[in-house]
């Protein structure tokens, strides 16, 4: 059945279920999104309608939701009786890609179908994920792509029963999100001259503008798209540092406005970061204030990332801060401007997630820790009783070489494998359940610097976030066993057009 991510439990039995024009679809009125969603993924291509049906029967796809199973759990009964579908309450979207990939891979064609018969094996299956976070994260900042392939980006997704689409939306080369308040955020921060060409040690240029962003009325659209999916979008806004593109559009922002820089061309880390100023931080809550308009996700990402501290040890104006707050460095000024952020948050309801240097100068309470340069932050944080992503670099960024570099396509560096990916364990050897219990799940990272292109994203991303989905899923087992399955599964992708690594 080549079922990726591989179902917790599956029984088979002989025999088949038959798809056909006259199979009706019954729904618990708690299942209307799941069965709209079942119409689009399974019943358009293969010609049925599955017009609403009175009664369960033979010939009929029965949802239901049972709150009593786990949130995201869900049960797929195939036999003589007909499909009967049971889920958690965000459960029924993963099952919906599960009678999906039991289906023929023509399903996933977008042409006709060329009369395939539509035939689902007899099958038991009670599933449900160990983790709660099973991410991809898309860079939309160092190379912007249109809206359609952020929604191509959450089907993906979806097809592997990830939940979360995180986006990185804002960083020194573009700001990626329109915020009415500040309108140069994307007039004049959302472009820039040009990108680099080549590895960035090379220091070459294309002289090609480059830039774009989206309407906040495409991101709600996207949210709800997502969300009948099972999928959550988490919104990054990358501070305090990461910037450029912010503080070349308000120059203010900036420690010293005189310094401020057009919008970045080159790859790399910064020095412009924002100042620690009461303005700046109204500023970052306004903007946040519109993020959470569009993103109901409970966590908000403010990045926190490689922000050098140079500017604020040689501002006067941020050292007067330091003291005026009585902070004993430039780290714990770090610390305070998150802490600043956290607190609105969670004003609001929210949390606040961030890479794992929000944890310099002092975690602030309550904060999520992606733990990117490795595990060390990810063990830090939870041994400290904070949730944790795992997200090293080692395993989960997908901008590295997956194959030696010799024939790849240029990448930043780095290699991890398709092997690699799927040895991961999200939960590092030595923590104890406490601490184990804070390990939300594991993301895989698609950095663009070097993916100016769709098919190049998809290239880097495909497969190794299949493996990487199976590795949240919790269900890995032998790597020779899910590389046959992936062989069959290649076919799924083949027909979406996928343009994954071979
Ligand atoms: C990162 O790679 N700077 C999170």
């Amino acid at each position: 059945m080549h079922l990726i991510p591989r179902p917790a439990r599956l029984t088979t039995t002989p025999g088949a279920w038959q798809l056909t024009e006259t199979t009706g679809l019954l729904a618990d009125p708690a299942a209307g999104e799941a069965a709209e969603l079942l119409r689009e993924l399974v019943g358009r291509p293969a010609g049925s309608k599955l017009a609403p049906a009175a009664e369960p029967g033979p010939d009929t796809i029965r949802l239901r939701v049972d709150p009593a199973l786990a949130d995201e759990e869900y049960r797929l009964s195939v036999s003589a009786e007909g499909v009967v579908i049971t889920g958690g309450r965000r459960g029924l979207p993963f099952a919906v890609q599960t009678l999906r990939q039991l289906l023929p891979a023509e399903i996933f064609a977008t042409g006709p179908d060329g009369g395939a018969a539509w035939a689902v094996p007899y099958v038991e299956i009670e599933d449900a994920p160990r983790f709660g976070w099973r991410g991809v994260m898309l860079d939309v900042a160092r190379h912007w792509y249109p809206v359609e392939f952020l929604y191509r980006m959450v089907d993906l997704a979806a097809l592997h029963k990830l939940n979360v689409v995180h986006l990185h939306l804002t960083d020194d080369q573009g700001w990626r999100m329109e915020i009415d308040r500040y309108p140069r955020l994307t007039e004049v921060g959302a472009w820039r001259a040009e990108s680099m060409l080549g590895h960035y040690t090379e220091g070459r240029y294309d002289g090609v503008p480059h830039g774009g962003f989206y309407t906040k009325r495409e991101l709600r659209d996207l949210v709800a798209h997502a969300r009948t999916r099972g999928i959550t979008i988490v919104p990054e806004i990358d501070m305090p540092g990461h910037m450029r593109a912010a503080i070349a559009a308000y120059p203010e922002l900036g420690d010293d406005p005189g310094r401020a820089r057009p919008v970045a061309t080159d790859w790399g880390v910064h020095e412009q970061v924002l100042n620690v100023s009461e303005e700046t931080i109204a500023f970052c809550r306004h903007v946040l204030e519109e993020v959470l308009e569009v993103f109901p996700s409970e966590w908000i990402h403010v990045g926190g990332d490689e922000c050098p501290k140079r500017e604020w040890e040689e501002s006067p104006r941020a050292q007067a801060r330091l003291r005026e707050l009585g902070l004993p460095d430039a780290d714990a000024l770090q610390s305070w401007f998150i802490g600043r952020m956290a607190a609105f948050l969670a004003e609001h309801g929210r949390r606040l997630i961030g890479w794992d240097e929000i944890l310099q100068g002092g975690l602030t309470p309550g904060a999520t820790v992606m733990s990117w340069r490795g595990e060390q932050g990810g063990i830090d944080a939870a041994r400290a009783g904070h949730d944790a992503v795992m997200c090293p670099h080692t395993h989960t960024y997908f901008d590295f070489y997956q194959a030696e570099p010799d024939g790849e396509p240029l990448a930043i560096g780095g290699l991890t494998t398709l092997e690699q990916v799927y040895a991961y364990q999200p939960v590092p050897a030595g923590l104890d359940a406490e601490a184990a219990g804070h390990v939300l799940g594991t993301q895989g990272q698609l950095w663009s610097e070097y993916l100016p292109t769709t098919a190049h994203v998809e290239y880097m991303a495909f497969p190794r976030l299949c493996a990487l989905a199976e590795v949240a899923w919790g269900t890995a087992g032998e790597y020779a066993e899910f590389t046959e399955r992936l062989l069959a599964h290649r076919r799924r992708l083949d027909h979406l057009g996928v343009a994954y690594r071979r």
